[in-house]
C-alpha cells in the first residue's frame, strides 16, 4: 500500500510541473477559501455562457457517445467531466483535450462507482455494515480510494446510504441496512476513508454521497418507485445518514431518481436548497442521477425537455449526468430569461469548486500521472490489496446458526462442496464491482480447497442452477454479465449432489442469489432461495449428513425452511476478491465470526417492511397473545433473525446494567455499564449494543433505537466492563412540529448482543 501511495505522490509531483505551463494559475495561496473563491470568480468572468454550460455536463464513457466524439467535445469546452473510464491513457487523452486544447483550459474530472472496492473488491456494503467495525470499514474505503486514484479516478459515486427496510429492493445490497444510527456512522466512516486527509491528496477521491434522498423507501421495494413519507420519519430516520456524510466532508451529493411526496428529487428545491444547503450548510456539488433530468417528463412534472432542464437547474442540480437537457436547453432558456445567468453561475461555481477541491486546478494530472509511469499491466497482482480484503471479508460474515458445534469444521475426512454458487468467482464480487476481475477473485470452492490442501478429500457437485425461472434469467442476462446455467435437468443435478453428499462426512452448500439479482433494477417479489435450491437443501438434509449452509446474497432472505434444515448457517453476503479464503478462515475456525446483521431477516416476504425500530401501535404484537393485536395469523410476527443478531464460536454473558444516575438533568452525563464475559472456550469478538426507548412522549417513539455500540475482543474466561455515556443529545427526536428536542420523562435503556436479547433498566430525564 505504501509503495502505491508513494508512487501516486511522485506521479502527482512530476506532472504538476509539466502542467504549470498551461494551467490557469490559482490567484493566490491555493489552500485558502478566499483564494479558491477569487480564482473561480476570475475564471468565470472569462467564460462564455456555452463554456459555463459545458462544465455542467457529466458524460458516460459508454456506447452512447464514441470516445473520439467525447474528446472533440471536451476540446470545444462542452463537457465538464466523465464517468466510467478507468483507463489511464484514455483519461489522459481527455485531460489533454481539456487543458491543452480547450479555450479556458479547465481540467476535466473523472468519476466512477467505487462502492466497495476498485480493483480489490471488498464485501458489498451490507457486508461492510455487518462488521460493525469502523476501522475495518475505513480500511476498505482507503484502499478503494488508493486504487481508484491510481486508475485516474477523482470522484466516486458513493457512499450509498439509503435506509432500507424492504428487502425486495435489489439495491439493499448497496447500502448499509435499516438503522439510522449505524448507517450514519458508516456513512461518515466511508466518506473519510475515500477522502483521506484531503480531497486534494493524490491518493484520495472525492465522495459523492447518494441517493439524495429516501431512495430506499420506494413503495413495494420496486426500484425507481414512488416515495411517500411523513416529514417526521424523513427527518428522524431517513435523512441523517446523508447529513453524516456531509458533516464528514463529502464533496458531492447525487440526487435520487425517486419523487418524494409527489415532487421528484431532481426538481425538488426544498430538498436541494432548503434542507441541503440552508439547513445543513452543504458547500459542494450536486449531481443528477443517470438521465434523471429528462425523466422529469415521465414523472409528469415537466411537459418537455426544455421544462425538465429548467426545473432541474432552478431546483439546484449542478451537474447533469449523461443527459442532454442542460447542453441543449440551457442556452435558449437563459436567452429567453426563463433561467437567469445567476442560476447557471451558481451551478458552475460548484462544479469548479469541486474541481478545485479535487486538486485539479493545481494539477489536472494529479491522479492520471505521466504516461511513462503507467503500469505495464494494469491488472497486475501487485496492484491488489488481498490481505486487507481478506481481513475485512472475514469480519463481515454473520453466523446465523451453529447446532451441536457443527462449525468450525475439521480439515479431515471427505467434505462435499455443493451449490450453484460454490464455484462462481463472478458472483463472489457482488454487484457494482468497479474494475474488479472475476479471474482474480477466489470462489468459495477455491478458498476451501486452498485451506484443505491434501488434509481432506473434496467432492463437488453444482446441485442446481441458481434459478430455473426462464423469464428471470432472460431479464437478468440483459444486464452486463450472464448467469451461468447448466443445461442438465434440475433433478439430475440434485441427484448428483445427493450422491456426493452420501460419500462425504459433511456437506457445505453454497446457495443464494446471483450477484445481478441484488442490483439496480433487480427487485424481487419473493425472498426465498430462488429456483430449485430449496429442493436441493431438502435433499441434502435427507442424506443425514451434517449440513452447513453458506449464503451468498445481497438482501435479507426468508430462510425459515433452511434454518430448520441446516445444522449451521453462515451469511456471507458477497465477500469480494478474497471471498473464498475468508470463508475458509471462518468455516475452519481460523477466524471466529463476529458479524452482526444490519437488517432484520423476516420469516417471509409478507412481513416486509421489517425493521426493529418500529412504533409500538395501540395493540402491540405479543408472543402467545395474538387476539386482536397487530400480527399476522399464519406464522409468528417476530423476525426470523433480528437486527444486530449474530453468533460466535464462543458464548458471552452480559450482566445487569448499572447506571451512574437514575435521575438525569439536561446537563448530566449518564453512564450505563455492563460486564461482558466470554464464557466459552475460544477467543472472540462481539458487539455490545445500546438501545433506548422514550416511554411516553409528544409523539409515539420506536420500541427501541440503537444509540451506540462497542465491538470488543475477549479471551476465554475474560470479562470486560463496557461503559456507554449518554447526554441529552442522545434523547432528542423530532416532535410533531419538527422541533428536535428531548422531552422530560422516563426512558427505557437496553443493552445486549442483538436488538432482541437485551437487559433493561429505566431512568428519568428531569
Ligand atoms: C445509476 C445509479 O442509480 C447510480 O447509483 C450510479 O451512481 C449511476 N447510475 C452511475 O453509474
Amino acid at each position: 500500500m505504501n509503495k502505491l501511495c508513494l508512487l501516486s505522490l511522485v506521479i502527482g509531483l512530476a506532472s504538476q510541473s509539466a502542467w504549470a505551463e498551461t494551467a490557469v494559475k490559482p490567484a493566490s495561496n491555493p489552500s485558502t477559501l478566499q483564494a479558491k473563491n477569487a480564482f473561480i470568480a476570475n475564471l468565470m468572468k472569462q467564460m462564455t455562457l456555452d463554456e459555463k454550460i459545458g462544465q455542467l455536463r457529466l458524460i458516460s464513457i459508454g456506447p452512447e457517445m464514441p470516445k473520439s466524439e467525447i474528446v472533440k467535445e471536451i476540446a470545444a469546452g462542452k463537457i465538464g467531466g466523465t464517468f466510467n473510464s478507468v483507463l489511464l491513457p484514455d483519461n489522459r487523452a481527455m485531460q489533454d483535450a481539456a487543458v491543452a486544447h480547450s479555450r479556458m483550459k479547465i481540467p476535466m474530472f473523472f468519476a466512477y462507482d467505487v462502492v466497495h472496492g476498485q480493483r480489490t473488491i471488498f464485501p458489498i456494503s451490507l457486508g461492510l455494515a455487518s462488521t460493525w467495525d469502523m476501522d475495518a470499514v475505513t480500511r476498505a474505503g482507503r484502499v478503494s480510494a488508493i486504487e481508484a486514484a491510481a486508475d485516474g479516478v477523482d470522484m466516486t459515486f458513493a457512499p450509498m446510504v439509503d435506509i432500507t427496510r424492504d428487502a425486495r429492493w435489489g439495491r439493499s445490497s448497496e447500502g448499509f441496512g435499516e438503522d439510522t444510527y449505524l448507517v450514519s456512522r458508516l456513512s461518515a466512516t466511508m466518506t473519510r476513508g475515500f477522502q483521506g486527509t484531503s480531497t486534494q491528496a493524490p491518493n484520495s477521491i472525492m465522495a459523492a454521497v447518494k441517493h439524495f434522498a429516501l431512495y430506499g423507501a420506494v413503495e413495494g421495494g420496486r426500484d425507481y418507485n414512488t416515495v411517500d413519507m411523513s416529514p417526521v420519519r424523513m427527518q428522524q430516520d431517513y435523512l441523517p445518514p446523508y447529513r453524516a456524510a456531509i458533516d464528514a466532508g463529502a464533496g458531492g451529493v447525487m440526487v435520487a431518481l425517486n419523487s418524494i411526496n409527489g415532487v421528484p428529487s431532481t426538481a425538488n428545491a426544498w430538498l436541494l436548497q432548503d434542507v441541503l444547503r440552508k439547513d445543513w450548510g452543504f458547500k459542494g456539488v450536486t449531481i443528477s442521477d443517470h438521465g434523471a433530468i429528462k425523466e422529469l417528463i415521465d414523472h409528469g412534472v415537466a411537459k418537455d425537455f426544455r421544462e425538465a432542464a429548467k426545473l432541474a437547474i432552478k431546483a439546484g442540480v449542478d451537474l447533469s449526468m449523461n443527459d442532454k437537457a442542460y447542453g441543449e436547453e440551457l442556452p435558449a432558456l437563459v436567452k429567453s430569461g426563463e433561467v437567469s445567468v445567476k442560476e447557471v453561475d451558481n451551478a458552475v461555481r460548484e462544479v469548479l469548486g469541486a474541481k478545485w477541491e479535487m486538486g485539479l486546478f493545481a494539477n489536472p494530472y494529479l491522479r492520471i500521472g505521466a504516461a511513462v509511469d503507467d503500469p505495464a499491466d494494469r491488472d497486475a497482482e501487485n496492484r491488489l490489496h488481498r490481505a486487507e480484503a481478506r481481513d475485512v471479508a472475514r469480519r463481515s460474515m454473520v453466523l446465523l446458526k451453529n447446532e451441536n458445534d457443527t462449525l468450525p469444521l475439521k480439515k479431515q475426512g471427505t467434505i462435499a462442496i455443493v451449490g450453484p454458487l460454490a464455484k462462481s468467482s463472478l458472483d463472489m464480487m457482488g454487484s457494482w464491482s468497479a474494475a474488479g476481475l472475476a479471474r482474480q477473485t477466489v470462489s468459495a470452492y477455491d478458498g476451501l480447497a486452498n485451506a484443505i490442501g491434501d488434509k481432506a478429500k473434496i467432492l463437488y457437485a453444482a446441485g442446481s442452477n441458481v434459478t430455473d425461472n426462464q423469464e428471470a434469467i432472460t431479464y437478468l442476462n440483459k444486464m452486463d454479465d450472464q448467469i451461468h446455467i447448466d443445461g442438465r435437468p434440475e433433478q439430475d443435478m440434485i441427484d448428483e449432489a445427493v450422491k456426493v453428499a452420501q460419500q462425504s462426512d459433511v456437506v457445505v452448500a453454497v446457495v443464494g442469489e446471483s450477484r445481478n439479482m441484488s442490483h439496480e433494477a433487480a427487485s424481487r417479489v419473493d425472498l426465498v432461495l430462488p429456483g430449485r435450491q430449496r429442493d436441493l437443501i431438502k435433499a441434502l438434509k435427507a442424506t443425514g449428513k451434517p449440513l452447513v449452509i453458506v449464503l451468498m446474497n445481497g438482501r435479507p432472505l426468508a430462510l425459515g425452511e433452511e434454518n430448520k434444515l441446516a445444522d449451521a448457517m453462515v451469511e456471507s453476503w458477497f465477500l469480494g476478491t478474497e471471498g473464498g479464503n475468508a470463508l475458509a478462515d471462518v468455516l475452519f475456525g481460523d477466524y471466529n465470526p463476529s458479524g452482526k446483521l444490519p437488517m432484520t431477516f423476516p420469516r417471509s416476504v409478507g412481513q416486509v417492511p421489517a425493521y426493529y425500530n418500529h412504533l409500538n401501535t395501540g395493540r402491540p404484537y405479543r408472543v402467545n397473545d395474538s387476539n386482536y393485536t397487530s400480527n399476522y395469523f399464519e406464522e409468528p410476527t417476530s423476525p426470523l433473525f433480528p437486527f444486530g443478531y449474530g453468533l460466535s464460536y464462543t458464548q458471552f454473558s452480559v450482566s445487569d446494567i448499572v447506571l451512574s444516575i437514575k435521575q438525569m438533568t439536561r446537563k448530566d452525563k449518564l453512564t450505563a455499564t455492563v460486564q461482558v464475559k466470554n464464557i466459552g472456550k475460544v477467543a472472540g469478538e462481539t458487539v455490545v449494543q445500546l438501545y433506548l426507548r422514550d416511554i411516553a412522549a409528544s409523539i409515539s417513539r420506536p420500541v427501541k433505537e440503537l444509540k451506540n455500540f462497542q465491538k470488543i475482543m475477549l479471551k476465554p474466561g475474560e470479562e470486560k466492563a463496557v461503559t456507554f455515556t449518554l447526554t441529552e443529545e442522545d434523547l432528542k427526536f423530532f416532535n410533531p412540529s419538527l422541533k428536535y428536542a428531548a422531552e422530560a420523562g422516563d426512558f427505557k435503556l437496553m443493552i445486549g448482543l442483538d436488538s432482541q436479547d437485551v437487559k433493561e433498566t429505566t431512568f428519568t430525564l428531569q
